[in-house]
């Protein structure tokens, strides 16, 4: 289908919004809307032209590793209708980062794209700086802005990277290498929403002290928090990350708590729950500059970010 451009042109009528209001602009790029498809859901870069007709203002690949690999043993994706939410513990399937390259040489959509990078599962923590490097250098000339992922619950001891040290020396290192380039590109960070305010306190520190670009608050939660399907379901489920509306209002907390400490222009990405234009405004309205939707994106369709955008247009 991506392949025909008269059926691109139907998409792009059908989903695409477009006004001059909706435009922003953001760590020197400039968004066409603020409305983007969170990391995940095109690891690979597979679909980065169809998804550019959906109306998305941005897209982030990823979470790309240096190596490929397989990921857990399936079933590791899990839906919970009455809660709108998903719980999924996928432990960053992708085929390596120099297979997204091949595709994004190949893409013919100009639509701003973000590569979100992680380590190999078997890549040790004091070596996760390696990989990182890895995904960076390759990864440079195709994308447009970068995001350091240290906050995926599915990669044992992913998260550690938060942790003050390692997150100071990891950032420190990720930008020297893109202030080495002619034309250094944005480094963002993402967290996870289960983490304290004297945690929050120190990547805050470490987000102004490495001058790094901006953050996107928030991955997926290990808190089965909020949640009406009964506790056997869950328990059956087993581990991984919660999305969806259970956790919209714990990354809203997150996005108001950012903004009041990082200032009114630090550049903030508000994801988690966003189901409807209303928790759109919300994420906005608590200090996020741009979203990400994913899960709303599974339980609403194609035409979840058209009506963010109109919404956004009528609430003016
Ligand atoms: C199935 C699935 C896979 C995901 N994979 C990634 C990933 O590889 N890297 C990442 O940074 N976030 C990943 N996420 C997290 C999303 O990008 C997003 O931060 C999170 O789901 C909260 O947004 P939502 O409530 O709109 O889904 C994934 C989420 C889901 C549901």
């Amino acid at each position: 289908m991506g392949e025909i451009p008269l059926a691109k042109n139907i998409l792009n009528s059908l989903y695409t919004y477009n006004n001059p209001k909706l435009e922003r602009e953001l760590f020197g790029l400039k968004f066409k809307n603020p409305i983007g498809l969170a990391a995940g859901f095109d690891k690979d870069a597979r679909l980065i032209d169809e998804l550019a007709c959906l109306g998305f203002g941005f897209i982030e690949i990823g979470t790309l590793t240096p190596k490929p690999q397989t990921g857990n043993d399936k079933p590791r994706l899990f839906r919970l209708p009455e809660d709108e939410a998903l719980i999924n513990r996928m432990g960053f399937n992708n085929e390596g980062v120099l297979a997204s390259v091949e595709r994004l040489k190949k893409r013919k959509s100009t639509i701003i794209v973000g590569g979100n990078m992680g380590k190999n599962k078997t890549t040790p923590n004091d070596k996760a700086v390696d990989d990182y490097n890895y995904c960076f250098e390759t990864l440079y000339p195709y994308v447009d802005y970068f995001v350091v992922n240290v906050s995926s619950p599915n990669t044992p001891g992913l998260r550690a990277l938060q942790e003050k040290e390692p997150l100071r020396n990891l950032m420190l290192h990720v930008k020297r290498l893109s202030a080495q380039k002619n034309k250094p590109k944005p480094i963002l960070l993402k967290i996870a929403p289960d983490l304290t305010q004297s945690q929050l306190d120190d990547i805050i520190e470490i987000l102004l002290s490495t001058k790094t670009d901006g953050v996107i608050a928030t991955n997926t939660t290990i808190s089965r928090e909020h949640l009406s399907a009964s506790v056997e379901t869950i328990s059956n489920i087993g581990d991984g990350g919660l999305s969806g509306r259970p956790l919209g209002k714990k990354s809203t907390e997150v996005i108001s708590y950012l903004r009041s400490k990082l200032g009114k222009n630090y550049p903030i990405i508000g994801a988690g729950g966003i189901m409807s234009p209303e928790d759109a405004i919300e994420k906005i309205d608590a200090g996020a500059n741009l979203i990400q939707v994913y899960t709303g994106f599974i339980y609403e369709g194609p035409a979840l970010a058209r009506r963010i955008c109109k919404r956004f247009i009528s609430r003016h």
